[in-house]
């Protein structure tokens, strides 16, 4: 059987994958498809995007824990950038397309409204964490401190879940589901890093524990 992992072949995938809802709102706007309010339309789905990105993202590691599938982990950077990708999108579209670079409303907007301040504080999060995903940059800064920075992730999804249910007017399902999965990504994580140390201590667990 080919090995896919040996050929770029799934990381090209997932990259094309990674860029079929650009595609999409490209094709939406060349047909004039984006609905009565083109900017709001365009917004959402940059804003959506950004946060499934970052969720998928997080959701790498467990996946490859709980699949044994090592080789997931070369994707995560990749889907990361994605992530940035798609908020520097959606933080265009709003400086642009709906602000018009007026510097002064945008700087009261970011002051006055929540929601937009929680979402510019995750953007600029972000930032450092694209900056420093090259492999130059995680030698320089070493493991521990790249993985310490990195852990920043988790700060921006609640953030850009909190952005998200506040900007929601009366249907907060979708926000609370995107909030659900966070949360249960949160979790594996916490149960990762104390929980399965707790049940090494028990010796008819630590086998099991620590196959895992
Ligand atoms: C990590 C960063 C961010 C994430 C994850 C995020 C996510 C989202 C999501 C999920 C939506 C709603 C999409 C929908 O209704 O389907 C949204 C809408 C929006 N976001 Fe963000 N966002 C981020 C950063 C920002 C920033 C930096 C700004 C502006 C400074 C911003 C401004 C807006 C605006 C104006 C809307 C539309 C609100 C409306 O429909 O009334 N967001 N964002």
């Amino acid at each position: 059987m080919i090995d896919v992992w040996k050929y770029p072949l799934l990381k090209i995938g997932v990259f094309v994958a990674c860029l079929m809802p650009l595609a999409v709102l490209a094709g939406q706007a060349l047909t004039h498809n984006l609905g009565a309010n083109p900017i709001d339309e365009i917004t959402d789905q940059t804003g959506i995007w950004t946060l499934r990105m970052l969720l998928i993202t997080l959701a790498v590691t467990p996946a490859r824990r709980l699949t044994g599938w090592n080789r997931l982990i070369q994707l995560r950077r990749m889907l990361g950038l994605f992530a940035f990708f798609y908020g520097g999108l959606h933080f265009v579209t709003y400086i642009w397309l709906d602000q018009f670079f007026a510097v002064e409303e945008i700087i009261a907007d970011v002051m006055e409204r929540p929601f937009i301040t929680v979402g510019f504080a995750s953007f600029v999060l972000l930032i450092p964490l694209a900056v420093t995903s090259t492999t130059a940059m995680i030698k320089r800064l070493g493991g521990k401190w790249w993985q310490r920075l990195h852990r920043l992730v988790y700060a921006i999804a609640i953030g850009g879940v909190v952005h998200y249910l506040w900007l929601v007017k009366a249907d907060i399902q979708q926000p609370l589901l995107y909030g659900g999965i966070l949360g249960a990504l949160l979790v594996y994580r916490l149960w990762n890093r104390y929980g399965r140390r707790s049940l090494v201590g028990i010796p008819r667990l630590r086998k099991a524990a620590l196959r895992r």
